[in-house]
């Protein structure tokens, strides 16, 4: 059964769903996105994600083209008329059709997409259990990774690389230090202290992140926010990962090394448990 999208506006089947061959998203990766993970029906972490993309596109001076409130109704619509218990909804706002030209053109309207991904049993991923593999790269990205845009060319060649070298992601390094995860935060676990990169203009300000580490300090987890190296997280008791689409996911094997017993650790499952339970609580 085909899928109903939203497009500048209107609820169309996604066959029928078009944007210009001129749009600046295609033709400069000129746009940004956010994704939204839903529970039992519910938009998970919605606010922080509102609030990210108007940053997003306050920094690449794109006009909002929905308020607040617009935005949580066509969440909320889509995940209605396609069903969706567990999944994702993705958006997508470029700054629209122009004729090409590298600077920003004058007056053109915003594109507008949004599509769900239906994924039953999300919270219940047997990844969670097992936990994942990752393998380090050196992080090739550009300077500006605090923007969510849409040029994901580098992570998708990450995980490729990983897929290769039979892992499951890649954390990305600078200067000898995790920046992240191709399209996650990433920590290390020693005894009770939680670390994880500090925010800069070298990471995405994940939600999930700012999330688990508010329940990690009520949880009264001590929390260092710096840069670690690849020997530093080989040799923690645990590491895992967050993001919309994964919560909070333990890595038990980095570059090869198996962390603690090779399996996931206390603290990853249980700031998973915490995190699916309150976001559950809080969704909307
Ligand atoms: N990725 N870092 C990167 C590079 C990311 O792409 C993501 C999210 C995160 C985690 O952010 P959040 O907790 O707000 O989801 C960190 C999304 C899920 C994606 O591209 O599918």
């Amino acid at each position: 059964m085909s899928r109903t999208v939203y497009v500048n506006g209107e609820y169309l089947p996604e066959e029928e769903a078009k944007v210009s061959v001129f749009d600046r998203g295609f033709l400069f990766a000129d746009g940004v996105y956010e994704v939204t993970s839903v529970l039992g029906g519910k938009l998970i972490d919605f606010e922080g994600h509102a609030r990210r993309l108007q940053r997003s596109l306050d920094e690449l001076e794109i006009t909002n083209p929905l308020s607040p409130e617009d935005w949580l109704n066509v969440h909320r619509e889509l995940v209605a008329q396609n069903g969706i218990e567990d999944g994702l909804v993705y958006l997508q706002v470029t700054r629209g059709a122009a004729d090409r030209d590298f600077a920003y053109p004058e007056g053109a309207t915003p594109t507008v997409v949004l599509f769900t991904q239906s994924k039953p049993g999300l919270a219940d991923s047997p990844a969670a259990k097992t936990g994942i593999k990752v393998i380090s790269i050196p992080d090739m990205r550009w300077g500006r990774r605090d923007i969510k845009t849409v040029q994901l060319l580098y992570p998708s060649m990450g995980k490729m690389a990983a897929k290769a070298a039979g892992a499951d992601d890649a954390w990305m390094t600078q200067d000898g230090a995790v920046t992240e995860g191709t399209s996650n935060n990433a920590y290390i676990v020693k005894g009770r202290t939680i670390v994880t990169r500090h925010l800069s203009n070298d990471i995405l300000h994940g939600i999930t992140r700012a999330a688990v580490l508010r329940f990690a300090r009520e949880a009264q987890m001590k929390v260092e926010e710096r840069a670690f190296t690849i020997e530093e997280a080989q040799d923690a008791d645990e590491a895992f990962v967050t993001s919309a689409s994964t919560f909070v996911m333990p890595v038990v094997e980095i570059d090869g090394v198996a962390l603690g017993q090779g399996a996931p650790g206390p603290v990853a499952t249980r700031l998973r448990e915490i995190y699916i339970e309150e976001s559950r609580k809080a969704g909307v």
